[in-house]
């Protein structure tokens, strides 16, 4: 297992001691990614599709890099990727797509712990005649019950969307036993898996989801947004791209334009890194395991030092779940204060040597479903696998300080 200072030694950005706290937001870059994408715009930056080197080059990188994350995401024959500028152009692609093949009065179910990202393109799909059902959140639990949605499936639902882990609680959800319930239903199941990416593991197939979607950006990569989607669930529908691009066409139907190519080498740059936490040279998806397992055991005892401090103040009220389970939970935890607004907190930390955030992070229906304020939102700490158990030390430090007046 590779100690915290050993991976931190990867990323250049923490080299002067900024506490990045924010990673749920984006996370910083390995050396490897970095390189990869200097290198291939120094040498291989030309259109795909002609036999002159550069261009051969770019292929195989823009075709790796699907390659790689079907790896990641263990697609297995099941299905493949398609890449798109961010996650939310990803669930506009989808959402467009189904609005040419659903009727009026059809139904998506759309979760309240949603990001906007997994919510906006389906409510907007109001506009053909679908009914779209709220899942609302238990505010106790703060997840979308399972008897919850149960009770919401019918004939008429056919897509239900749905956050592996809210951005705000950092709650994992039982994507399991969700697909199994949609699918049951006759449904499509669309899983946020930005939220959790950075901290776990995805394997779709295991999840027997129809689409998983999350943004590379977040986990250490460039800004790209990722869709998993099974094949069967692929072929009803019909991509955007150019009419005579056939709709079997695949990636090519679904990714309009062109990709962004530095971004592909920039995936391709990831593997090292991930070959490096696991130990190994790359063997497909059980690197990827393997490399999530040092993650994991990284992020542990930060990530309950956190919770422990939060745990002996009163003052603070925690969005999250009363109890903390970490088998449950990825490193994100949001507050509210008594008395302070969030956007005090968070300025003030960040004076002091920070990078957080306050708001309410685009899970907007939660935070209005909460009572809170939107607009001031919550106080956020993400971590990633990269910080330290003396950062939260001194982030704890530091939001002594600010509270204590
Ligand atoms: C849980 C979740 N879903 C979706 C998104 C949207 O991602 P993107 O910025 O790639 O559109 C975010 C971004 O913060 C997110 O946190």
């Amino acid at each position: 297992m590779p100690d915290a200072a050993s991976v931190r030694a990867h990323f250049p950005a923490l080299a002067g001691g900024f506490a990045f706290l924010d990673n749920a937001g984006g996370s910083q870059l390995p050396h490897s990614v970095i390189d990869a994408m200097t290198d291939y715009l120094r040498h291989s930056y030309a259109q795909l599709g002609a036999s002159y080197p550069a261009s051969v080059r770019a292929k195989q990188v823009v075709d790796g890099a699907h390659a790689l994350l079907a790896e990641f995401v263990n697609a297995g024959p099941t299905g493949g990727i398609v890449l798109a500028a961010s996650s939310t152009a990803l669930v506009h692609l989808l959402a467009n797509a189904y609005s040419e093949i659903l009727q009026p009065g059809d139904e998506v179910i759309v979760a309240e712990t949603n990001h906007e990202g997994d919510a906006t393109p389906w409510y907007r799909l109001e506009r053909c005649g679908v009914k779209v059902v709220n899942w609302p959140l238990d505010p106790e639990t703060l997840d979308c019950p399972l008897a919850t949605l149960q009770g919401l499936l019918n004939a008429r639902t056919r897509v239900v969307a749905f956050p592996h882990v809210s951005n705000l609680t950092g709650q994992i959800a039982p994507v399991r036993e969700i697909c199994d319930l949609v699918r049951q239903a006759g449904a499509v199941s669309v899983c946020d898996g930005v939220a959790y990416a950075p901290h776990r593991a995805i394997d779709v197939q295991d999840y027997g989801c129809d689409f998983y979607f999350y943004s590379a950006y977040k986990v250490f990569g460039p800004h790209l947004g990722v869709l998993f989607g099974r094949h069967a669930a692929f072929a009803p529908l019909t991509g955007p791209n150019h009419v005579f691009i056939p709709r079997t066409s695949f990636p090519g139907k679904w990714e309009p334009g062109g990709v962004n190519h530095e971004g592909c080498a920039g995936i391709l740059g990831l593997r090292p890194y991930f070959e490096t936490l696991a130990g190994e040279p790359w063997a497909g998806h059980g690197t990827v395991r393997r490399a999530y397992a040092a993650i994991e055991a990284l992020e542990q005892a930060p990530h309950a030092r956190l919770h422990a401090w939060f745990a002996g103040r009163s003052d603070l009220r925690l969005i999250g779940p009363a109890h903390f389970e970490p088998a449950r939970s990825v490193g994100i935890v949001s507050f509210c204060h008594k008395r302070r607004k969030a956007v005090e907190i968070a300025e003030a930390i960040n004076a002091r040597g920070f990078g957080m955030k306050h708001g309410h992070f685009y899970s907007f229906r939660l935070v209005r479903a909460l009572g809170l304020d939107p607009e001031d939102g919550v106080a956020r700490i993400s971590l990633a696998h990269y910080n330290t158990v003396e950062e939260i030390d001194r982030l704890t430090a530091a939001l002594m300080e600010v509270l204590a007046d």
